[in-house]
């Protein structure tokens, strides 16, 4: 095979077989082919598209790049959740626990990763003793006895989507559908998921703008799946104002521990019954959706979803006590209110500047380097839809040094104040097939 005749049959519009794709993805990883042809290559599929089965062979290529993760000794179906960029997403830290309670297994690989705010360990590692460390056997006892555990990623997932991504970065080539469906899926492939459940975000704070792209998104992953043999469900979910009202590590988890009391943001609750219910048909333990979410609701308000975040805490030796006492998690020794200007109804909130300004007050990881601070974060108090009379607090910042103007800046600009009271609906349209 030559490199430079699969480039032309993608410049062709011809379908590349899967052998091609494997030998595209198998050499890239290798050093065997060079950047500036797998950039011609990638720049043909940004142009011409790739069909179901090219983008399943992309995907499963991927995922064999790198170490493939074996959770074939967990009992059950494991079915994993993915959220594309969400601001202050919370989801993960709710519905793991809350699916364990109907015994669904969780077992979650997560990384730290850069943005906002931290990943699902930084937040977890706010609650004091909490660890990650342990090898491959005990996670595996620890999902087979309690239903959940959470571990860091292994060092070598999916390197050719590393390569790749980097790759399109330089090259204007990210914003393509295939490239971004496999890239997603094959992460969720190679971590062990037998089912997926996939959240793709839509509005000005997401990477999909509107909704008709959004879509197309999720129908490719969803399709990309199954043919991969992994049962994928989808959710369209609005990412026009954040999610809920913490974003920052150690406010995300207090926000969690609400949620699973049943006095959650109504919002954050909605979505997670919503994801859930998904993972609970798709993990075999109801025979509908509607039945599913019923189970959760239930867990959620018998208390029984908390007492199994209880219980991972304490598997994983974390201080169980936070649950009761939120004085126990990383405190903030600054707060500043923003408060309106004037009076109205807010009818807008830029989710995307409210991450940026949780990350100015410390909360994210600008680079792989930066360390994070667990306190610092922002509540964001008033939500579209909500009426404000002038002197309102907007937002709260949380932080460990007084520069708030940056922050203060930006969450300023993501707001807008206006006469008409607006509804948002939070979940747009739920994808099976
Ligand atoms: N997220 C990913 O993991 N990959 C993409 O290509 C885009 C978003
Ligand atoms: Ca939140």
């Amino acid at each position: 095979m030559r490199m430079v005749e699969l480039i032309k049959k993608k410049q062709e519009k011809k379908e590349l077989t899967k052998n091609e794709i494997q030998y595209i993805m198998e050499g890239y990883t290798n050093d065997e082919i060079p950047d500036y042809q797998v950039s011609a290559w990638a720049m043909a599929v940004y142009f011409n598209d790739m069909t179901d089965h090219e983008r399943m062979a992309l995907t499963v290529a991927i995922a064999e790049s790198g170490d493939q993760i074996d959770l074939s000794k967990i009992e059950g179906i494991k079915v994993d959740k993915h959220s594309t960029g969400g601001v202050g997403d919370t989801t993960t830290l709710i519905l793991a626990p809350l699916v364990a309670s109907v015994g669904v297994p969780v077992a979650k690989m997560s990384g730290r990763g850069l943005g906002h705010t931290g990943g699902t360990i930084d937040k977890l590692e706010a609650i004091p003793g909490f660890h990650i460390e342990m090898d491959q056997e005990e996670f595996i006892d620890l999902v087979n006895r309690h239903k959940i555990a959470v571990i860091g990623q292994s060092g070598n997932l999916c390197p050719a989507d590393k390569k790749l991504y980097a790759l399109r970065d330089v090259t204007s080539t990210v914003d393509s559908l295939p490239l971004i469906a496999s890239s997603i899926m094959s992460k969720k492939i190679a971590s062990g998921a037998d089912a997926i459940v996939l959240d793709v975000k839509v509005g000005a704070g997401a990477f999909m703008k509107t909704t008709e792209k959004a879509e197309e998104l999720a129908h490719a992953m969803v399709t990309i799946g199954k043919l991969a043999g992994r049962n994928t469900m989808a959710i369209i979910s609005d990412m026009n104002q954040p999610l809920g009202i913490a974003v920052g590590n150690a406010l995300e988890v207090e926000e969690a521990i609400e949620t699973l009391k049943g006095r959650g943001p109504s919002d954050l609750e909605e979505l997670c019954l919503e994801l859930g219910a998904q993972m609970v048909y798709l993990g075999g333990k109801a025979e509908s959706i509607s039945q599913a979410k019923t189970m959760l609701k239930e867990k959620l308000h018998s208390g029984e979803a908390l007492e199994k975040f209880k219980e991972f805490i304490e598997n994983q030796g974390g201080d169980s006590r936070v649950i009761d006492d939120y004085q126990r998690l990383p405190q903030a020794k600054f707060q500043k209110n923003i408060q309106a200007e004037e009076d109205g109804f807010v009818t807008e909130i830029i989710a995307d500047l409210i991450g940026r300004a949780a990350m100015e007050l410390g909360a994210g990881r600008a680079t792989k380097e930066s360390k994070i601070d667990l306190a610092a974060g922002l509540k964001v108090l008033k939500k579209v839809g909500d009426p404000v009379s002038k002197g309102d607090v907007l937002v709260t910042l949380y932080a460990n040094t007084e520069k708030f103007e940056q922050s203060e800046k930006m969450v300023r600009e993501a707001y807008s104040i206006g006469k008409e009271q607006i509804h948002l609906t939070l979940i747009h349209e739920t994808i099976t097939d």
